[in-house]
């Protein structure tokens, strides 16, 4: 029984996986501690993994003693000299007594995807902000005749020149949360004008995009100056650090990957939707893991130490709350309140919600989308995301055989006037397609929906307290129907 940890930058996480390669919990600390991106492990975590199995080794998703040379590098002394952040110590401080293995970074998200994915060869592409020294990793993958994964690194670039701090970067130069609002940063690009000049100005950030080199370190932000003058707003800024970063990618696809080979994608990066959905015309077939961040790396260093294909069923791999899903209650409040709060089985392991702690609306009218963020309490320019019955996808998506199970990429919707609710700007949408293999309560609520309103769709966004993590347990579930006044079935 094989315990995956990741823990120390934010957003810790906690794997399970048998000897058979069964993946028996994935989950976020946060959705314990009720602390957002909580950078820490916590009893309550541990506890819920455990309950699955006891760890016989722990897989730790990072060789720290690198990574201290790269902080002693940026400066970062004091993160660099703690040793009560060991694995060693931190395991101890949990009364984890097993042997500890330790692998690397990039080594872990490539795992993460790898072993997850369909594929049995492929290229592996990591992308984030900081870890040990890389930042950008290719990969050849591929499992031996005793169905070992093997690994061969074949480029990388190296810290400080990095896709994801760049990004961070100019997430706080226009005023967001660098490693927490950069999916802000990606909504608001949408709303960008200017669109050539944004572009040219962030493109100068970088000395030779083609091998992910940057002008200066940015790892402590943007000059302050470096837009002014320019005439260009946050949004317009936005916007051309999108087109940026999308550029960066497909450059690196079509230089490692050829157009017959599949690819999976891993890393923070991996989390742009926007940009994941033009990477897939240029690669056979694309696979990311839907935690491709650093929490989904508890699932790549257990998966390292496992060896081999993991069996996937799917990210339903959190917090049990073991009932059964409250199809027809759900059905009777949508059609009479438009607006309900599901929380039942098992929490999501990542941070899209996907059917089990999720706040779903009618997704049809000019004003759902106003009611439901008087409860999200977000930006009024955030679209919400749609579910639709994965048959019906290409009805009103620019979707052809393609299905999205895991909210990664976006597509043009076909009748906006129809759903603003669920349409960006750009008239794109965040599209989740369920099919007959994904989560049969959720696919079972949709086909219900559909015969009765003879729309196939239903507005999906995280059940969640403004600023506190998705809802993991009943308990978080009655603090917010108390605090909005809307019913959560389980
Ligand atoms: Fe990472």
């Amino acid at each position: 029984m094989i315990l995956g940890l990741s823990a120390g930058f934010h957003d810790a996480g906690a794997t399970l996986v048998n000897n058979d390669g069964d993946i028996l919990f994935a989950g976020h600390a946060e959705r314990y501690s009720g602390i957002k991106n909580d950078a820490n492990l916590n009893a309550a975590l541990l506890e819920d993994a455990c309950s699955y199995g006891v760890p016989t080794s722990v897989a730790w998703y990072e060789n720290h003693w690198r990574k201290r040379t790269r902080q002693i590098y940026s400066g970062e002394w004091r993160k660099a000299l703690d040793f009560s952040t060991t694995p060693q110590a931190l395991c101890s401080k949990h009364n984890l007594r097993a042997p500890i293995t330790s692998y690397g970074h990039h080594r872990c998200h490539a795992a993460a995807g790898f072993q997850t994915s369909p594929f049995e060869r492929c290229k592996v592409l990591v992308v984030d902000a900081i870890g040990e020294w890389d930042t950008v990793s290719v990969w050849d993958a591929w499992y031996d005749d005793d169905g070992y994964a093997q690994y061969k690194k074949i480029w990388s670039q190296r810290y400080p020149h990095s896709i994801g701090l760049y990004y961070s970067a100019v997430t706080h130069y226009v005023g967001l949360k660098p490693m927490e609002d950069e999916y802000i940063l990606m909504g608001m690009a949408a709303y960008g004008k200017g669109y050539l000049t944004a572009y040219e100005e962030n493109l100068k950030l970088w000395s030779d995009d083609r091998n992910i080199k940057l002008v200066d370190n940015l790892h402590t932000g943007i000059d302050e100056e470096w837009f002014s003058g320019t005439g260009l707003n946050e949004y317009d800024i936005a916007a051309g650090a999108q087109k940026v970063v999308e550029k960066l990618l497909i450059q690196l696809v079509q230089r490692w990957c050829g157009y017959d080979e599949n690819l999976v994608f891993m890393g923070g990066v991996a989390l742009n939707c926007v940009a994941n959905s033009q990477m897939r015309f240029y690669c056979n077939d694309l696979w990311i893991m839907p935690n491709p961040g650093d929490c989904g790396s508890s699932l790549g260093a257990a998966a390292l130490q496992y060896g081999k294909k993991l069996n996937w069923q799917g990210p339903y791999l959190g917090h049990d709350m073991g009932n059964e899903y409250p199809i027809d209650e759900l059905l009777g409040e949508l059609q009479t309140n438009k607006i309900v709060g599901v929380a039942t089985g098992r929490a999501e392991f990542g941070p899209r919600a996907l059917g089990t702690r999720s706040l779903l609306a009618d997704p049809r009218g000019n004003d759902i989308k106003d009611k439901v963020n008087e409860i999200k309490r977000r930006q009024k320019f955030r679209p919400f995301a749609p579910m639709v019955l994965e048959e019906h996808a290409s009805r009103y998506f620019d979707m052809h055989r393609e299905i999205n199970p895991y909210m990664q990429g976006t597509y043009k919707c076909l009748a906006p006037e129809l759903f603003p609710a669920i349409v960006h700007a750009d008239n794109t949408s965040r599209v989740q397609t369920v099919g007959r293999n994904d989560h049969p309560g959720v696919r079972e609520l949709l086909e219900k929906w559909y015969v009765l309103t003879d729309c196939p769709i239903l507005l999906n966004t995280s059940l969640n307290i403004k600023g506190e993590p998705m809802v993991n347990n009943r308990a978080d579930a009655d603090r917010f129907e108390q605090r909005y006044g809307i019913k959560v079935c389980s």
